[in-house]
């Protein structure tokens, strides 16, 4: 097996390299004077199980992953690891005449190659936008959890399990609290979001079936975009007097001043996966991953 990290997911693609053992394949990646990207693979693929790695966060990205997957023709067998699957959120048609992203994305990735054996994602916004990649090729697409390491990775700072609350900020961030808290008993319940324009989002005050007051709080998302969501939830969360405000993602976007708009409501510590590398890449899907590409492994979730 050889890994070919694209220039999104290199960390990424690095740390499965290392827990699989396996050759790690460079790149070159630069761009011809109009614009158009330029993607070559450094090395013999011909013959092997080649595992492109590369996130989709731009229209560069998903151009990346396409031409890493057609120069990969000739490896017997190829599987594309797309950590951060971006257009996931526009996978319905709100508008007549809309496109449906995701759905565009799907098919040109299950089409790039007749080689593609598997498709692997990580916490996708909604489980039903798999279906997409359901098109009449022999494809397999799997959705990976993150929750695992990032459960590991909260139990490890040494607070006090007891006094640990995970928050997700709306109904759609549930199960993902549900998975972080339930390993290690942690408490947790859900706030109530309203989005009022793409930045911007209302959070209810609500009772908590939990008492807050003096507790350190997780608050946990699949994604973090413009940091709105977190910002007004800690905002609520404090006036209920709750303790230290942790926020822990799997896809860490952090676009404009997210960063900004988070800390200066009170997060103290942001922590997210290295889905989408950034400085707050804390917790490594990399054992994740490398334990379904040769399920042999016995990983243990702690990070990297
Ligand atoms: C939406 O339902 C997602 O789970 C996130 O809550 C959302 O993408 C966060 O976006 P933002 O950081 O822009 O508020």
């Amino acid at each position: 097996m050889k890994i070919v990290p694209g220039v999104a997911s290199q960390a990424l693609g690095a740390r499965i390299a290392a827990e699989l053992g396996c050759e790690l394949v460079s790149c070159e990646f630069k761009r011809f004077p109009d614009g158009e990207s330029y993607t070559r693979i450094i090395g013999d693929v011909e013959g092997e199980h080649v595992v492109v790695v590369q996130s989709i966060r731009s229209d560069t990205d998903l151009i990346v992953l396409l031409q890493l997957l057609d120069a990969a023709e000739g490896a017997s067998k190829i599987t594309a690891v797309i950590p951060y699957l971006g257009y996931a959120r526009q996978d319905k048609r709100f508008k007549p005449g809309e496109a449906v992203s995701i759905r565009a994305i799907a098919r040109s990735i299950c089409f790039s190659t007749p080689a593609l054996d598997s498709i692997y994602v990580v916490n996708v916004h909604d489980h039903a936008e798999l279906r997409y990649f359901q098109v009449g090729v022999d494809v397999h697409v799997h959705e990976l959890d993150a929750s695992p390491p990032i459960s590991d990775y909260i139990m490890k700072m040494g607070i006090a399990p007891a006094s640990i609350v995970v928050i997700g900020p709306d109904e759609g961030a549930e199960e993902l609290a549900r998975a972080v808290a339930t390993p290690y008993g942690f408490d947790y319940d859900v706030l109530e979001k309203k989005r009022l324009t793409g930045d911007e989002v209302e959070i209810k005050p609500k009772e908590l079936s939990i008492d807050i007051e003096g507790k350190n709080i997780f608050i946990v998302d699949d994604i973090i975009s413009t940091g709105g969501t977190i910002a007004e939830a800690t905002k609520l969360l404090r006036e209920q007097n709750a303790g230290d405000i942790y926020v822990a993602c799997v896809h860490g976007l952090f676009v404009q001043n997210a960063v900004l708009r988070m800390l200066h409501a009170g997060v103290k510590e942001l922590i997210s996966t290295d889905t989408v590398e950034s400085l707050f890449s804390r917790v490594s899907i990399a054992k994740l991953v490398a334990k379904e590409l040769e399920p042999g492994l016995n990983p243990g979730f702690s990070d990297s």
